[in-house]
């Protein structure tokens, strides 16, 4: 049986004022008329029926996805009670999910997982679905995690590194044993890895059976096992919402802050990766909005709002009910949403969070 966990827990801090901790980006419509969450449950709906799809988010934003994601269960949307980053959210969810489906386990059937950020753009979606049943089979006839690697071309510090166990040419859509798991390098350790033409980027997206996923946790995360345990045996009492959140509450405080990279997929020795070309992109900051969008003739991007230009080029504009006028500037960010205003040069965006972090 396959089922998903979509990770929706997010801050949002990286595209204030568009995003706010409430209205964080996969709440937001900005690459398409639908929100990044919505497209990701719709793009897994084809091979994961709705029954089996599992949000896992907070209390900040619950409502909001119980709103747009109507046809998803309630109960499937899990609150953690405290963020506690992907390694905590990820085995919890894990575990409602083999509580939910225990009969099927009793049949000695694999529950398969698929773990999916809420925030990514995904082009290719037969290609990502066919893939993803491929991982699926293989996480449950070996044992193993199963990522999925994405050619990397510059050395982004934001993601994980795999270095694939082959010395032939690496192949697409074939499976692979990892050499290496390396969580977010340091800028000098991801320009030797791009200069070596040997290693992909993790995409984020893990696929297991809910078995070797605590098997890896047992080895590798005890203090994690130890709290799961006895979130395992709460889980017996079968409820959900809020009621659910309360009952973990003092539960949670004891995870330690870590994800799952650093905690599992750097040290596991059961990792598995197929290099894929989906056209996956994880829009981190407003300026990979260029990977994007194409600019305009004067050179700008520009969402939703007018523009006058002149001797203007490589801005990003975006505000609704609008109308921006650009003189003379380069490199800006301009950004409105509600009384908010954001001006930045783009080569600082990655700070945005320390001016929000007041608000
Ligand atoms: N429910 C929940 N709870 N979700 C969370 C939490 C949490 O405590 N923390 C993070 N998430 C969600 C985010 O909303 C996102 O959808 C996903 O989990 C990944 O977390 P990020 O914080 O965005 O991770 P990252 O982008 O820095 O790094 C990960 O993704 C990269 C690719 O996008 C890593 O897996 C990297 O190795 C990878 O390259
Ligand atoms: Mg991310």
């Amino acid at each position: 049986m396959l089922t998903a966990i979509i990770m929706a827990g997010g801050s949002g801090e990286r595209f204030w004022p568009l995003s706010t901790p409430e209205k964080p980006k996969q709440l937001l419509n900005i690459f398409s008329d639908k929100t990044m969450i919505r497209e990701t449950v719709d793009r897994i709906l084809p091979i994961i029926s709705k029954e089996n799809i599992f949000i896992a988010t907070n209390e900040l934003q619950a409502d909001l996805i119980k709103k747009e994601l109507k046809d998803i269960p309630k109960e499937n949307i899990i609150i953690e009670p405290a963020f506690k980053d992907t390694a905590a959210a990820i085995g919890y969810s894990t575990l409602i999910i083999q509580n939910r489906f225990k009969d099927i386990l009793k049949e000695k059937e694999k529950i398969k997982v698929v773990v999916l950020a809420s925030d990514h753009l995904i082009k290719k979606e037969k290609e990502f679905r066919d893939i993803i049943k491929l991982a699926a089979e293989e996480a449950s006839k070996n044992g193993v995690i199963v990522t999925l690697g994405v050619k990397s071309n510059k050395p982004e510090t934001g993601y994980g590194y795999i270095e694939v166990k082959t010395d032939e040419k690496i192949k697409l859509n074939e499976i692979y044993k990892v050499k290496r798991f390396r969580e977010k390098p340091n800028l000098e350790t991801a320009e030797n890895y791009i200069a070596s033409g040997k290693y992909l980027w993790n995409s984020g997206i893990f696929i297991f059976t809910t078995e070797t996923i605590f098997k890896n946790f047992d080895v590798l995360m005890e203090e994690h096992t130890e709290v799961f345990n006895d979130i395992k045996g709460k889980l017996l009492q079968n409820k959900t919402g809020l009621e659910l959140t309360n009952l973990v509450r003092n539960d949670f405080e004891k995870f330690e802050k870590i994800s799952i990279d650093f905690g599992v997929m750097e040290y596991s020795k059961n990792i598995r990766v197929i290099p894929v070309d989906i056209e996956w992109n994880d829009i981190g900051s407003f300026s990979s909005l260029e990977e994007v969008f194409d600019k305009n003739e004067a050179g700008n991007i520009v969402r939703y709002c007018d523009v006058k230009e002149l001797d203007s080029s490589d801005n990003i504009v975006i505000g609704e009910d609008i109308i921006v006028s650009l003189l003379g500037v380069k490199n800006l960010v301009v950004v409105k949403n509600g009384n908010n205003i954001l001006i930045a040069n783009k080569s600082r965006v990655q700070d945005i969070k320390k001016i929000t972090k007041n608000y």
